[in-house]
């Protein structure tokens, strides 16, 4: 009975502290003015370009190519390429696979995508996760489902794409998997738990949600601890409670800024229209800020940035890519009220914190790609002293951080990240870029040379290949 009640307080509390957040970043788009400014019609005109160019299924927006891989249940990706896959004769090249975080879409990856170096070198992949994009639905979008269709996903693509054909060696086998924000959540996940996905994972200011759990734990124990000390004797003690309040500093700061996901967790009507209201006003505050803070962006580039987001609509119904494939007619009906809440379910169905319970196609799969020993070498080296904590990354990881990210605090997100971290791992800092480092121009470039680093091969210390681009960029922590 306790427990209903607990439980019952526990969600309104989460529904107030929501609503409380909300108002706060409707304050915020209004104070900014985004709220009633209508969209000017510069604006609008280049949203309805930028729509057209990126979700025509017979366009080749940057050049890239539309498809769709379809897993054994029918669910279908959209995903975009450089490299049309011929089965028959797959080009002998390391695959690059992009993950986008919330709420975008692969178009974040426009930027790092143009890279003619990696286009030339690699097959690269930009997909939708499911939900987003011009990916398909899924009814729940819990830990199980997520990562099962992923895994499926990037298990399909090596066979598209030859990657373990008997007869390739060294390079042309390379996979890495690069992901930002909600992306490096996921992928994280794949690290930890079905390492022999890719040889490395690029990660960009996204949270390893467990190193953070851990660290708020850390941080709440300790300073209730201070408290106590402060209770039993106030006069000895006064400087405890600064102490505990300047311990808390962190978590207070990561609270604030994760207002938005409290925020999310409530009721489906206030979602959709936190999603969809003022003109999508909140996306256009995020695009206009997505650039870093000493970059004003052009009205083109805001409506990009939307236009990412939003995904196709009913007006790209009937567009084929040139294997006549076409959206799933759930995907392009529905208004962007109802794809908000479809890409917020993964803050409110647990994909993060949830258990994957792994199918066997799964199990086999994975165990198929370690076929050939590699992961078993790899590992051998580790007993079960050093598997590290619950979590812990098993495959090669660069994290690349923007430490003027306001939505992730560095304290929280990489304070003790070496211990999650497997042999040859490095966190790269770059001290001016915010959270957006696939968007930011300065921050870009580092992300860039650090994926052509890890295609060419890791020749060289990563740290200097970003510094050469991003003065400042350091290696903070190697594994
Ligand atoms: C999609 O693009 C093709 C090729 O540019 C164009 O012919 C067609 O009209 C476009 N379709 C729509 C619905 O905009």
């Amino acid at each position: 009975m306790a427990k209903t009640y607990l439980g019952a307080l526990n969600s309104l509390l989460i529904q107030a502290i929501g609503l409380m957040f909300m108002l706060y970043y409707w304050f915020l788009t209004i104070i900014n003015g985004q709220f009633f400014k209508k969209p000017t019609a510069e604006y609008k005109s280049e949203l309805a370009l930028a729509r057209d160019h990126f979700w025509n299924l017979s366009k080749q927006p940057f050049d890239l190519h539309h498809r769709f891989l379809t897993l054994r249940d029918g669910f279908k990706f959209h995903y975009v390429t450089n490299a049309i896959p011929d089965p028959q004769t797959p080009a002998s090249k390391p695959l690059v696979i992009f993950v986008h975080g919330f709420p975008d879409s692969w178009v974040v990856w426009r930027y790092v995508m143009g890279s003619i170096w990696l286009r030339e070198t690699s097959n690269l992949v930009a997909v939708d996760l499911p939900g987003y994009g011009g990916s398909d639905l899924l009814k729940r979008y819990s830990a199980t489902e997520v990562h099962e269709k992923m895994t499926e996903f990037i298990i399909s693509l090596r066979e598209l794409y030859g990657i373990d054909n008997p007869e390739r060696t060294g390079a042309q086998q390379r996979v890495i998997i690069v992901a930002h924000d909600w992306g490096c959540v996921i992928s994280m996940r794949l690290a930890a738990d079905a390492p022999q996905l890719a040889d490395r994972f690029v990660l960009t200011n996204g949270p390893l949600i467990s190193l953070v759990q851990s660290n708020i734990k850390r941080l709440i124990s300790s300073s209730v601890k201070m408290l106590k000390l402060f209770s039993h004797s106030p006069l000895q003690s006064r400087s405890m409670v600064k102490k505990a309040l300047h311990t808390m500093n962190p978590v207070i700061r990561q609270a604030v800024a994760s207002g938005y996901v409290f925020a999310l967790q409530l009721a489906l009507p206030i979602v959709r229209l936190q999603g969809s209201g003022g003109d999508t006003a909140l996306l256009r505050a995020i695009h206009k800020m997505a650039h870093g803070v000493n970059s004003i962006p052009s009205a083109k580039e805001i409506a990009e940035g939307v236009a990412g987001c939003l995904g196709p609509s009913l007006r790209q119904e009937n567009t084929e890519t040139s294997d006549s494939e076409r959206y799933s007619k759930d995907v392009v009906k529905q208004s962007y009220g109802e794809k908000y809440v479809s890409m917020t379910n993964y803050y409110r169905q647990g994909t993060s914190t949830g258990r994957w319970k792994k199918s066997l196609e799964t199990i086999t799969g994975l165990y198929s790609l370690s076929d050939g020993g590699e992961i078993r070498r790899k590992s051998s080296h580790s007993g079960v002293f050093d598997e590290g904590p619950e979590g812990s990354l098993k495959a090669k990881a660069t994290i690349v951080w923007g430490m003027e990210d306001v939505a992730l605090n560095p304290h929280l997100n990489l304070d003790g990240i070496a211990d999650y971290l497997s042999r040859d791992s490095q966190v790269v800092t770059l001290p001016r870029a915010g959270h957006h480092t696939p968007v930011e121009k300065e921050s870009r470039l580092a992300l860039q040379k650090v994926v052509e680093w890890a295609v060419a091969g890791e020749e060289g210390d990563v740290g200097s290949v970003a510094k050469a681009v991003y003065p400042g960029a350091v290696v903070t922590v190697t594994a």
